[in-house]
């Protein structure tokens, strides 16, 4: 290890910084003071640990941050969030430096939906519109026709003419509540996130009986199971909003509990409880997203490392899939 005086920034074989920082650094004030030395933005999911949701200068979901990625006139954009997400900012600003600040925050949805497979999967549906989750590799977004997030998802789907056929990947618990949705027969890829596929149907179901006031939230990647007894289905922006819209105090939130920091302060009177796991570790909290510290924040910012880097190629092709999004989004008035 060395110290911070002495360090040349290298990332190790792990694709980490090794370098300590003293024990006392402010890392907010330190944080602040890079944003401005080096004109950097930070844009972090909710999912964020609460301190990093706190000094981002936008926080969103993966719609919000994409459009804010495709907006910024930062020079450098620090993504707090996954690496999917930070390759989106990239595809969408390949002359900006892009940095992840643990480039070992990646995604198990994306990770269920590896490009090569899906291109041979893909060849039986020659006739099919692809229809892509934001959270995939950029490899999988060059064998996609149009890219969704949880919060346009639907309208993308009826974007789609009605005589098309659709193959839709690589979550199948939002690609069946789209299908019940729209009405759409879809091809669906058998892949989920690990955060929403924990939830426990009995526990939620007691927690209910214990607080009979509460409305359920539920994220759209959660089972059909949680989803058919949810009060209120959204992306976790629209999550966030209707407990701002609604007069009820009380919360079961089916979602990462990263989201519980912003629901609090919007609503400081209200009472918000995670929805339990199925056993007793934390496990709705993402373990890629909570990879990101203050920490590494303020070690990425300072050194500039981890950046994502990606081929013109494939950034050209991984584009299309996104603009198109952007632009149905843009034309529904979607944000
Ligand atoms: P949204 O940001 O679209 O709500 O999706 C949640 C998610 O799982 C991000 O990884
Ligand atoms: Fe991926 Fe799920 Fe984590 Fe989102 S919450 S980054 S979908 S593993």
């Amino acid at each position: 290890m060395e110290t911070l005086t002495t360090a040349k920034a290298n990332l190790d074989k792990n694709g980490f910084l090794d370098i300590e920082t003293a024990p006392d650094m402010d890392f907010v004030a330190e944080i602040k003071r890079l944003k401005k030395e080096k004109n950097a933005v930070i844009l972090a999911h909710y999912y964020q640990e609460s301190e990093i949701q706190d000094i981002a200068d936008y926080i969103g979901d993966s719609l919000q941050l994409a459009q804010a990625a495709a907006k910024t006139e930062a020079d450098i954009i620090v993504f707090a969030g996954v690496h999917f997400m930070a390759e989106t900012a990239k595809i969408l600003n390949p002359s900006k430096k892009v940095l992840l600040p643990d480039l070992k925050a990646g995604c198990s949805l994306a990770d269920s939906c590896p490009a090569p497979i899906f291109a041979k999967f893909k060849e039986k549906y020659p006739e099919h519109v692809v229809v892509s989750y934001i959270n995939c590799t950029a490899d999988l977004k060059t064998l996609t026709d149009v890219v969704c997030t949880s919060s346009n998802a639907e309208f993308i789907i009826n974007s789609i003419p009605a005589d098309k056929k659709i193959i839709f990947a690589p979550d199948k618990n939002l690609g069946a509540y789209l299908q019940k949705k729209t009405g759409r027969e879809m091809v669906i890829w058998n892949g989920a996130c690990m955060v929403h596929e924990i939830f426990s149907m009995e526990k939620i179901v007691k927690l209910q009986a214990r607080h009979p006031q509460a409305k359920l939230l539920a994220h759209p990647e959660c089972e059909a199971k949680i989803l058919d007894i949810a009060d209120f289905i959204g992306s976790t922006s629209a999550l966030l909003k209707y407990t701002q819209s609604v007069d009820t105090k009380e919360f079961i939130v089916a979602t990462e509990a990263g989201i519980l920091h912003q629901m609090q302060k919007a609503n400081p009177d209200k009472v918000f409880l995670p929805a339990p796991p199925n056993n007793t570790c934390a496990c709705n909290e993402c373990p890629h997203m909570r990879r990101n510290t203050m920490e590494k924040l303020y070690l990425a910012m300072q050194y500039e490392l981890p950046e994502i880097h990606l081929s013109a190629e494939l950034i050209e092709k991984a584009r299309l899939p996104i603009d198109r999004m952007l632009e149905i989004s843009a034309q529904a008035g979607l944000k």
